[in-house]
């Protein structure tokens, strides 16, 4: 498992309004999507490309353009969804699908109640979304659902994870070529699974609790 933090000031200046618990829902929103087109520059790196001849005003020449098949965007929901317009902005080209997972608040263990993905996902570059990486247990099953379809290139986007879960998700993956670009890594867990300083409940600053 590859890790890299995105250590940027403009990441560390939006992270610290994003963790204020006096920061308002429409603010939290604006800024998730925000930190998430900052994260998507460095998580697209490798992003595949081919050659293509163009002409411009002035003279044919050759450029890169995203290659074929597309990327698959993979927001895990509820979370997840408040980066995916952020990443689109950057990754046009690409198409969704979707995962949505619930932990256990008592737990920790995560469900999976919803999957529209494609059924083979050999050749595609997969990037999966989700602000928050806790225990891992959420993140760990999203790949393994991802693997399990057949891909081999999967790079995951959050904003914010604790060592514990890094060190579940590295164990989770042993072996296997998984990029995971963060905004920060906290101090620690907390007794109620929660990232400590972190920024509280993720879904529910962006949408309420459901
Ligand atoms: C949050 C978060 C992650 C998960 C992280 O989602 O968005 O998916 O918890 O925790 P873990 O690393 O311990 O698995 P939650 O299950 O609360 O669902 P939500 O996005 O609908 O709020
Ligand atoms: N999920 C969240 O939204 N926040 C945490 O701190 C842990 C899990």
């Amino acid at each position: 498992m590859r890790v890299h933090v995105a250590d940027h000031p403009l990441i560390t200046h939006k992270l610290t309004v994003l963790r204020d618990v006096q920061t308002p829902s429409v603010t939290f929103r604006e800024l998730v999507s925000e930190l998430m087109t900052l994260l998507a520059y460095e998580a697209t790196r490798d992003v595949r490309v081919e050659s293509v001849g163009i002409t411009t005003p002035v003279a044919p020449t050759t450029g890169v353009r995203i290659a074929d098949p597309k990327p698959l965007i993979v927001p895990i929901l509820r979370a997840g969804l408040g980066m995916l317009d952020g990443m689109v902005k950057l990754l046009p080209s690409a198409e969704v699908g979707f995962l949505g997972m619930a932990r256990n608040e008592e737990t920790l263990q995560p469900t999976t109640y919803a999957e529209r993905l494609p059924d083979d996902l050999s050749g595609r570059q997969c990037f999966v979304l989700d602000p928050m990486l806790a225990t891992g247990g959420s993140l760990a099953a999203a790949i393994k659902f991802l693997l399990d379809r057949g891909a081999t290139d999967v790079t995951a986007i959050c904003i914010l994870a604790a060592p514990e879960g890094l060190a579940a998700v590295e164990a989770a993956t042993e072996g296997l070529d998984v990029k995971i670009v963060l905004g920060a890594v906290d101090e620690r867990l907390n007794e109620n699974g929660y990232i400590v300083p972190g920024l509280g409940d993720a879904g529910d600053r962006l949408y309420g609790t459901v």
